[in-house]
């Protein structure tokens, strides 16, 4: 089997978890390379709803061996409780399923703190999901990071805490007039997630290289969408990792060369969360029937806000399936389009009288820069049970078609339906 990179093409939300779950039984090994609970993917299992934020989406096949990557940034008391929360729910989550790198980076709550004190500020709002990603990542850039690996070596954690902590609470009390943060409550803490969570923390670059020397084979799921990446996305409203594909190596320690396939997944709308452009909004009552359709609306699923709603933008996509190298395609939540009465799709924009097809870093350009829609029709009924494209409405079939033109290459696997059952396979995905 080949090692495959499942990336969002778009800003996040493009149903990942649902696709990750359904090719996880090709793979040995599923691995998270970036983010941290920032993301939320959703698995529908029957009646059964999952939503995943760090630990890969494969861990609901049993047999299966995941990993969270060195690129990923942990809160540690979040993933013991998302770690608790599926063992509940009786799905086995131990240290021979699971391999956490020592490399992965440690969020603590001064992270947190910090990017409230910065969100509510009077610049640069991003609308985060303020979980202390990006402070995570500074620390990681500024090389003062704590890793997994030192919440293990009492002394190592000692020194870095008590050294960032002097440095952050000069920030918090002499600039913001706030409480310092205590030490000794905050490394006890952390030293026992750090023995709570000892089993799992390994060498997973030596892991993962040693699978490959076994013919095994990686998946490698990738969170948020190219469109939040921090060099590729609407920089700086983006989040704080590389969401491409090119994340999947450094954030897992696998080599290029080992990636067989980049898979894209694409909202057949969109949606984003926070501040920042988004040519293709809509503005008005229409923006709510979208978010509302179909068994699930279109609602953050870690903190819950509503995503911003707007046409499929195929300049935005264009850029992805550039810079990840993106050799198939899948379209999702195709159904909610079944909806609306008119369908309208982004093909290019208009930018001081020229036409757009690839974005460009240029300053204004998304402020200025106009879409120019084609309007198609939309179809009656519930399509999530078709099995074949040739059974969908004619209006359904034409909207991919167009897309395809406009992209240049076939839409592999159609999900019409949150469900693991709700999907039409076109052409082998690997
Ligand atoms: P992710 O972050 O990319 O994994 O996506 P999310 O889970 O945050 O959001 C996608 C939502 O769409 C989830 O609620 C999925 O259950 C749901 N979903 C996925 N594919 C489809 C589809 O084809 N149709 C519908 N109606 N829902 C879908
Ligand atoms: P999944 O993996 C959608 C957005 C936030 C904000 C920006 C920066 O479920 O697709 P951050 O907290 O990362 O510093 O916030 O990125 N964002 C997401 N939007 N889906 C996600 O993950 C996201 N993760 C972060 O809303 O605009
Ligand atoms: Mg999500």
């Amino acid at each position: 089997m080949p090692n495959v990179v499942v990336i969002g093409t778009q800003w996040g939300d493009e149903g990942k978890g649902k696709i990750i779950d359904i090719i996880t039984p090709y793979f040995d090994f599923v691995v998270r390379f970036q983010g941290g609970n920032n993301a939320g993917h959703t698995v529908i299992i029957g009646k059964e709803t999952f939503t995943l934020h760090l630990i890969p989406s494969g861990i609901l096949h049993p047999g299966k061996e995941l990993i969270i990557g060195n690129g990923v940034v942990i809160d540690p008391p979040a993933l013991i409780a998302e770690m608790e929360g599926l063992r509940k729910r009786g799905i086995e989550v131990n240290p021979d399923n699971l391999h956490i790198s020592k490399g992965a980076h440690v969020i603590f709550p001064y992270h947190k703190l910090s990017e409230k004190i910065r969100e509510e500020g009077s610049i640069g709002r991003i609308g985060t999901t303020r979980r202390g990603i990006g402070p995570c990542y500074m620390d990681k850039a500024a090389r003062v990071g704590v890793r997994m690996v030192d919440l293990l070596y009492p002394e190592v954690l000692e020194r870095k805490l008590k050294r960032n902590l002097e440095e952050i609470n000069l920030i918090f009390t002499k600039i913001y007039g706030g409480e310092p943060i205590e030490f000794s409550s905050l490394y006890e803490n952390y030293l026992n997630y750090g023995k709570l969570l000892s089993p799992y923390i390994k060498d997973t670059y030596l892991l993962l290289n040693r699978a490959l020397e076994q013919k095994k084979s990686i998946l490698f799921e990738g969170a948020q969408g190219t469109l939040l990446d921090v060099d590729f996305g609407t920089y700086p409203y983006v989040t704080s990792s590389n969401a491409s594909a090119g994340g999947a190596c450094t954030g897992s320690g696998v080599g290029p060369i080992h990636i067989d396939s980049v898979v894209g997944i694409m909202k057949a709308y969109t949606t984003r969360v926070g501040e920042g452009p988004f040519p293709t909004e809509i503005k008005d009552e229409l923006a709510d029937r979208l978010r509302n359709a179909g068994p699930i609306g279109e609602y953050g699923r870690s903190t819950g806000r509503p995503r911003r709603c707007g046409w499929l933008d195929l300049v935005a996509v264009k850029k992805s399936i550039m810079v990840n190298g993106i050799n198939k395609l899948i379209l999702t939540r195709l159904d909610i389009l079944g909806y609306v009465d008119k369908i309208k799709v982004c093909t290019h924009y208009l930018w001081k009288g020229k036409k757009i097809e690839f974005l460009s870093e240029e300053i204004n350009l998304w402020k200025e820069a106009v879409p120019v829609y084609e309007e198609m029709e939309s179809w009656e009924g519930d399509i999530s049970r078709v099995k074949k494209f040739e059974e969908l409405p004619i209006q359904a079939q034409k909207y991919v078609e167009r897309i395809e033109k406009e992209l240049g290459r076939k839409i592999s696997l159609i999900s019409v339906g949150p469900g693991r059952e709700e999907v039409i396979q076109r052409e082998p995905i690997f």
